[in-house]
């Protein structure tokens, strides 16, 4: 694993936004996992402050996200869709056929899963974005036994509805599941960029990467992958040696 820490967060999002510029730059057609939660938020402004400044075009690019939650129309404010045409989609020139999310009202669920599967399988990751969760959850891939391989539908755990209640007005709001891509799907990203902010997440960041391999912290699974970057700030990078 390459792990980077930054002093600050601005650095994290330079350096993060000056990695997609270069893929896209020698790959027009870059295919990107995206994540959603606060922490690309700020990856994602740097991105279209490159885009504004005609360094990078997303003409070509495809884009997939991870999750989002089952329930929550895209016009819904809280959805992951409406989240990705807030923070990014809207401000660069991406066809809108060229993203693509789970679809959280689909009306068969297991249909769906299987659609989202398909459709990631056609055009693997070249870079695969992830946030981390405070229980070292990854998409919403919650800690188990066992972990699934392909798209699926989660029940959410309440630390992880408590967590995301901070965007909706009441926690009786947040969604209790979520389609999420599988462990399977993430890790067949080309590379996998890992980002990770603030003290509270210090301890999952250390457990994450330098603990045990085990479904019970589903990012520990990315010490098996080979091509991991990762990006912290300093808080979140604390406890590392
Ligand atoms: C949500 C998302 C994850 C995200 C995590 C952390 O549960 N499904 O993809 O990584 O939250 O969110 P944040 O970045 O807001 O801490």
């Amino acid at each position: 694993m390459n792990i980077k820490i930054f002093e600050t967060s601005e650095q994290l999002d330079n350096y993060a936004a000056e990695l997609y510029v270069n893929l896209i730059a020698s790959k027009p057609n870059a295919v990107l996992g995206m994540a959603t939660g606060s922490t690309p938020i700020g990856i994602y402004d740097k991105i279209i402050e490159s885009y504004k400044n005609k360094k990078v075009s997303f003409s070509g690019v495809t884009t997939y996200n991870l999750d989002e939650y089952v329930g929550l129309t895209p016009d819904n404010d809280q959805s992951y869709a409406y989240f990705m045409n807030k923070h990014l989609f809207s401000h660069i020139d991406i066809p809108q056929e060229q993203t693509h999310l789970p679809n959280g009202i689909a009306e068969n669920m297991e249909e769906e899963c299987r659609r989202y599967d398909a459709l990631i399988a056609s055009s693997p990751a070249d870079i695969q974005l992830l946030g981390l969760g405070h229980n070292g959850h990854i998409g919403f891939n919650e800690p188990d036994d066992n972990l699934s391989f392909g798209t699926h539908i989660v029940k959410l755990q309440e630390e992880t509805r408590d967590a995301n209640a901070r965007f909706f007005s009441s926690i009786e709001e947040v969604p209790t599941h979520a389609l999420t891509m599988g462990v399977g799907s993430i890790m067949k990203a080309k590379t996998i960029l890992l980002v990770v902010r603030g003290s509270d997440k210090a301890r999952i960041v250390k457990e994450a990467l330098t603990g045990p391999i085990t479904t019970k912290v589903p990012a520990s699974l990315l010490q098996t992958h080979q091509q991991v970057i990762v990006l912290l700030d300093r808080e979140a990078g604390r406890m590392l040696g």
